[in-house]
């Protein structure tokens, strides 16, 4: 497994602070944040503002969900080659928020490759990221459920899972790289997680609900230039 560092990914939910316009807001001060740094930034809007923010800024744009669908009837799914045809780069998949099963995972994650389509697969926890690195995400993203949008972090509260999780991305056989997230608020917690192996960063809240969006993202996003 390759350690190299980023992205940071923000995931803007579908909080009412990024709804509309403000996503595309929210998304141009990550883009000057990752031009003044030089980070790698990517943003996860709202499904239905996927394709007008893609189309409106440099940043790579994820996905916050992608189906399995038929292409053609399909009604109201969003299927991976619409996803790419909307101007995004890749996915969030399995988040705890929108869980799916993992024949299912495994299903997108074939398409998605066709695609060339980033893949970014959520765990709850260590058994879930031991069985999904089997399928060989770009990266899986470590986020326990209990501590999402709270003010309590995975670095701090549980940082034996990243690096659990790290050694054993590194140990086997897979070439997914780790990604870990859930209550992300302070440069702190940005900086212990690379420091235990994590080569990205999911978040949400703390960046959202922040009344100094670039200011914020800057904070966090700058602990990877130091952890270089
Ligand atoms: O996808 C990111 C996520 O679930 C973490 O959310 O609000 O704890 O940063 P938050």
């Amino acid at each position: 497994m390759s350690v190299d560092k980023g992205p940071f990914i923000i995931n803007l939910k579908n909080y009412l602070e990024i709804s509309g316009p403000k996503s595309l807001l929210i998304t141009r001060e990550a883009e000057k944040v990752s031009q003044d740094l030089g980070i790698r930034i990517m943003v996860s809007p709202p499904q239905v503002l996927l394709a007008w923010v893609s189309k409106n800024t440099t940043l790579e744009i994820v996905a916050q969900h992608v189906d399995s669908s038929q292409i053609g009837p399909s009604t109201g799914f969003s299927i991976p080659e619409m996803v790419k045809d909307s101007g995004a780069v890749g996915s969030l998949i399995n988040h705890s928020e929108h869980p799916i099963d993992i024949t299912i995972i495994a299903e997108i994650l074939k398409r998605m490759k066709s695609l060339d389509l980033v893949s970014i697969v959520c765990a709850k926890n260590f058994a879930e990221l031991k069985e999904l690195s089997k399928l060989e995400p770009d990266y899986i993203a470590i986020e326990p459920p209990e501590l999402i949008g709270s003010k309590r972090s995975i670095s701090t509260e549980k940082p034996t899972l990243i690096s659990d999780s790290f050694r054993y991305l590194q140990s086997s056989d897979v070439n997914s790289k780790l990604i870990c997230g859930a209550g992300i608020n302070t440069p702190e917690d940005v900086r212990i997680a690379l420091d235990l192996g994590s080569s990205g960063i999911l978040a949400a809240s703390s960046i959202v609900k922040s009344d100094k969006w670039y200011e914020k993202i800057y904070e966090l996003a700058i602990q990877f230039k130091d952890s270089k």
